[in-house]
This record gives C-alpha cells, sequence and structure tokens, in this order.
C-alpha cells in the first residue's frame, strides 16, 4: 500500500543556514510518527515545510507527495485548500493559535464553515459534537466561552476540535502537551491516540519527549541537527537503538527504577544551522566517533525490518546496549 505521505530528501535553507537537510520519511495510513530530537534539530521547520508555511524567504527542495501530488510545489491556492481540511495543525501554546477575542464555539463554526460550507445551526450542532467529541463537559454552555475562561488542557482540546472540524486524513501535532502539566499531557495523548484510531487518521507527533513517543507512536524518527539519524518501529529502534544519538537520548531519560543513578545523557550542544559539521553532525558530541566518521555524511541504511539508521558503527552501538544491559 502506498504511503499516505511520503517526503524524499527535504531540504530547508534560510540565507546561509541549512537547518534541514536530505529530510526523508513516510507516513502510513492510520498510524502515529514520532519526530523526536533536541531543541533546534529542524522538527518544527519539517512540519511547517510541508504545507509552506515557512518564512517567506525560505528555500526548500526535495518532495512530499500527497495524494500524488508534492505539496512542497503546490500553487497557493492549492495548497490552502490542503491545509485544515486534509492535513492540520495543532502547536504547543493553543492560546497562540486561538484568537482571544473570538468565542470557542465561533472559531469552530469558521472551521466548518471554511471547509465543509456548513453555516448556522447546523454548524453549531456539529460543534457541540466537536467539544464533545475531545471530552470538554457541558460543550452547548461552553461554546460561548472565550479562550481565557477554559484551562490550559481545555485549550489545547478546543485547538483539537477546531483542527478535527473537517476530519482531516493527517494531523500535525508540534508538541501539543509540552505547554501542559503531566497528568493533562497524558489526558491529552491519549484523546489523540483515540481519535486516530476512531477517524482513521494519521497524526506526526512532534516531541524532544522520548517516553511519549514509546507510549503513543507506531514508528519514530529521530532528528538532529537538521538530519534524520535513525527511524524505524518504536518497539525495534527502543529495543536496539542503532545510532549513537538515539542512545543518547535514551540514557537521558531518568529511570524511575534506578533513581539514583546518574543520567548518562549527552554533553555539549547542537551546532548552529550555519556551521554544520562535515560528515556526521554528531561527532564533536559523540562518544563513538572515529575519524571515517567526519569524511562524509552517513546515509540512512537498513539496520533491521523496516530500521535504518545513519550510524556508520551501529553495531558497536548495539554491541554497548547489549553489554549495559
Ligand atoms: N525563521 C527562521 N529563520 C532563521 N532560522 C530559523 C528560523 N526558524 C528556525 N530557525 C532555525 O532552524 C533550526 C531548527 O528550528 P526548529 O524550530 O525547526 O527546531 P525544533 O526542532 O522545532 O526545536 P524546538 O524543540 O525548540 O521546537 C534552529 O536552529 C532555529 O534557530
Ligand atoms: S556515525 Fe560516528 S559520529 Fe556519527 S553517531 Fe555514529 S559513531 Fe557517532
Ligand atoms: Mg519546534
Amino acid at each position: 500500500m502506498n504511503p499516505l505521505l511520503s517526503v524524499r530528501g527535504l531540504g530547508i535553507s534560510i540565507g546561509p543556514a541549512n537547518p534541514v537537510d536530505s529530510v526523508s520519511f513516510d507516513v502510513n495510513a492510520s498510524e502515529m510518527l514520532g519526530i523526536v530530537g533536541e531543541s533546534g534539530s529542524g522538527k518544527s521547520l519539517t512540519l511547517r515545510a510541508l504545507l509552506q508555511l515557512l518564512p517567506p524567504h525560505a528555500r526548500t527542495t526535495g518532495t512530499a507527495t500527497w495524494q500524488g501530488r508534492d505539496l512542497l510545489a503546490m500553487p497557493a491556492d492549492d495548497i490552502r485548500r490542503v491545509r485544515g481540511r486534509e492535513v492540520a495543525v495543532i502547536y504547543q501554546e493553543p492560546m497562540t493559535a486561538l484568537d482571544p477575542v473570538l468565542t470557542i464555539g465561533l472559531q469552530i463554526t469558521e472551521s466548518l464553515n471554511v471547509h465543509l460550507g456548513l453555516r448556522g445551526a447546523a454548524a453549531r450542532v456539529r460543534a457541540v459534537q466537536l467539544l464533545d467529541r475531545v471530552g470538554i463537559p457541558d460543550a452547548k454552555r461552553r461554546l460561548d466561552n472565550y479562550p481565557h475562561e477554559f484551562s490550559g488542557g481545555m485549550r489545547q482540546r478546543a485547538m483539537i476540535a477546531i483542527a478535527l472540524a473537517a476530519e482531516p486524513k493527517l494531523l500535525l501535532a508540534d508538541e501539543p502537551t509540552t505547554a501542559l502539566d503531566v497528568t493533562i499531557q497524558d489526558q491529552i495523548l491519549k484523546l489523540l491516540l483515540q481519535l486516530k484510531e476512531d477517524l482513521h487518521m494519521s497524526v506526526i507527533l512532534v516531541t524532544h519527549d522520548l517516553g511519549i513517543v514509546a507510549g503513543t507512536c507506531d514508528r519514530v524518527a529521530v532528528m538532529y541537527a537538521g538530519r534524520i539519524m535513525e527511524s524505524g518501529p518504536v518497539y525495534s529502534v527502543f529495543r536496539a537503538p542503532a545510532h549513537a544519538y538515539t542512545l543518547g537520548l535514551m540514557r537521558s531519560v531518568p529511570n524511575p527504577a534506578h533513581a539514583r543513578q546518574l543520567l548518562s545523557g549527552i554533553s555539549g550542544t547542537p551546532p548552529e544551522p550555519s556551521h554544520m559539521p562535515p560528515g556526521c553532525r554528531f561527532a564533536p558530541r559523540c562518544g563513538f566517533a572515529t575519524p571515517q566518521c567526519s569524511e562524509a555524511p552517513p546515509p540512512l541504511r537498513e539496520c533491521g525490518p523496516a530500521h535504518q539508521t545513519a550510524c556508520i558503527h551501529a553495531d558497536r552501538i548495539r554491541q554497548s546496549v547489549r553489554v549495559t544491559a
């Protein structure tokens, strides 16, 4: 079966900087793909590029095939029709995406009007259904509230309701729970999983939290300094990581069973997009690096069923996981 979305060789340049380089991934129907990586690794730019929401001076290369067409090359009118209707987005901070001077109900009915042509009572009935669907109690009354009358978790639910108005096939969720406290985070993630199942929707979930990926996603792509370092089924990547960066991220996650154990995370900081190291971009921070790592950018290669790594010393990484397990 063809993937729903197929991104090949996506590159983004903003002036002299190349914050995203040669990024390729697929999203299959009804699956949740996690894109994980440190701050600045290019996760948000990647999502924005798919809907042509980059700053005007940014340039893209590569393709993003959606329903037989390239999203990156679509004329403005066409991409506007895809946005919201076929592919919807939710962001980390719903307050910046919601309009503070319009009621939640108006913002949902506006979306229903634009994407589905629904108006008046029909739009209001559907808006109540949507708010109800995302778990907002007393939805009919809540429709007339303004965003500031909602808690952070409820605002994110309202954002999801707006995003779902046109029943998109793909939801781009950019750190949708980062601004929320842990229990609310968990509720929103459960809601996303449930909606994905019920609506047969695919989701790209961007996060810097490996635990969230492990708990929700089917597949994961690990990004570092604008490139995909490793990708594959979640169970395979977490059981047998094949890239030193993935291993570093995994060792940065506190393990409650070893609360007193020191975290052996990743030292140093990611490179600036205008000064990317040659070869493997992780090399300056990598404890496994050899001179060969800096010779040429390692391409992604198969290292297991549907599992790919861009580390030339994947065997040594896996060996070290076995030794310390
Ligand atoms: N409009 C812009 N102009 C120039 N550089 C930009 C712009 N937007 C982002 N960048 C740079 O591109 C890189 C990737 O940014 P991006 O926002 O995609 O990172 P991210 O992985 O989403 O990080 P975070 O986890 O902090 O959200 C960063 O180094 C950032 O400084
Ligand atoms: S290719 Fe080399 S530098 Fe890059 S992650 Fe693997 S071992 Fe480290
Ligand atoms: Mg981001």
